[in-house]
């Protein structure tokens, strides 16, 4: 009795209420049998059958050998850097979630912010070079809404400075280039499976590398640095996924490409619907790539009759909560904003499309009313 009275003072959601994302979440009936095997086998954590299962699933998805799942895509971001045994200073992008450069910090490491392009917002490979200093070690660059970094250039530069990639991959889940997975580019790539992403697990995270080695190091790390009973070599922590994540991770997996299908039809809508909204503009798909369509991103233009907060404030008026991702830059937080690349003159394309950028509500559920309802508040009908 006192467990239901706990589960009702739980509110639920207004149903009128349109977030930028709701996650998918695949009939609780079908989830029922995985939680029995949980307690059936008692394995809760550690490496257990479903973890193992979900790695080898996820690995066969995504068209790829090495993948070591973790609790929370920063984890995996802060693992990555210590597999690699990354020091010194990193070259990232501003134009993203507070974690890339979070992980940076928590391993001591000082990130060197380096400008964006302006037609793909990811961190431009022709600024690197000039950013390129004795102390730097690596690059991490960001697949901004899951849309591909120029990987070429980038690895060309790594390649002459002898530095180290790691893709934080969080947007990036099943983006293909030329039929490929784009999470085989750089030395590793990372994954998150939080609530807001295309596939969730509802924390979770994956690092993607080239070899069993490098995932055994991983592994290791991710489990406090243990390699049997009473051997210890490394300051490891615990990025385990749990047995309850991993497993919802599998039924997932069997609802991922539906999912995709129901997003490439959203936005395909919105470009249809925006097209004739006069200062609103969004970025083409390429025509190489397989997207995941996991953000639908608008730019508020200067003919835009109002401001990119005046929009963002009136939606929200309407109930409609579109995000301006990445506003503030991450450079302009307080633990940052005082390296000597955080400056709005080092970074003027980023500063800009901070102040234009804003996302819309997409994902599986949202229905093609919503979608006109959203526009309208747009277009001020
Ligand atoms: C670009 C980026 N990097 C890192 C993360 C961190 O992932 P997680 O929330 O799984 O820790 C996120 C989002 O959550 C993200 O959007």
């Amino acid at each position: 009795m006192k467990r239901a009275e706990n589960v009702s003072v739980v509110p639920l959601q207004q149903p009128s209420t349109i977030y930028v994302t709701k996650p998918y979440l695949p009939p609780l009936q079908e989830f029922l049998p995985y939680l029995e095997r949980i307690w059936q086998n008692s394995i809760l954590t550690n490496g257990g059958p479903f973890h193992q299962q979900l790695e080898k699933s996820l690995s066969a998805h995504l068209g790829l050998e090495h993948l070591s799942l973790f609790s929370n895509g920063t984890l995996g971001l802060v693992t990555a850097l210590q597999a690699l045994r990354i020091t010194g200073e990193v070259i990232t992008t501003p134009y993203s979630f507070v974690a890339t450069a979070h992980s940076l910090l928590w391993n001591g490491i000082k990130p060197v912010f380096v400008d964006v392009e302006k037609h793909t917002m990811n961190i431009d490979p022709k600024k690197i070079e000039a950013a390129i200093t004795p102390q730097t070690t690596a690059i991490l660059p960001v697949h901004c809404y899951g849309r591909p970094c120029d990987t070429d250039a980038i690895q060309k530069i790594a390649d002459n400075y002898n530095l180290k990639v790691i893709y934080d991959a969080a947007h990036a889940f099943g983006v293909e280039k030329h039929g490929k997975s784009i999470l085989l580019n750089g030395d590793m790539s990372v994954l998150s499976f939080h609530a807001t992403k295309v596939f969730n697990t509802f924390e979770g995270g994956a690092i993607i590398c080239h070899s069993a080695k490098e995932k055994q190091r991983i592994d290791h790390l991710k489990n406090f640095g243990f390699i049997d009973e009473v051997t210890v070599v490394a300051p490891g922590i615990n990025g385990k996924m749990s047995e309850i994540n991993a497993a919802f991770g599998l039924l997932q997996l069997q609802h991922v490409q539906h999912a995709m299908e129901k997003r490439q039809q959203l936005d395909a809508n919105y470009r249809e619907l925006l097209k004739h909204v006069k200062g609103i503009s969004f970025l083409p798909h390429e025509a190489d790539v397989t997207p995941n369509y996991s953000y639908f991103p608008v730019r508020i233009e200067a003919e835009f009759p109002i401001s990119r907060d005046a929009l963002y404030q009136r939606l929200r008026d309407h109930d409609i909560y579109a995000r301006r991702y990445f506003y503030p830059l991450i450079s302009e937080f307080p633990m940052y904003r005082g390296f000597p690349s955080a400056t709005t003159q080092n970074l003027p394309i980023a500063s800009e499309i901070s102040k234009r950028i804003l996302c819309l509500p997409i994902y599986p559920a949202l229905t093609a009313h919503e979608q006109e309802r959203i526009v309208d508040v747009i277009s001020g009908a």
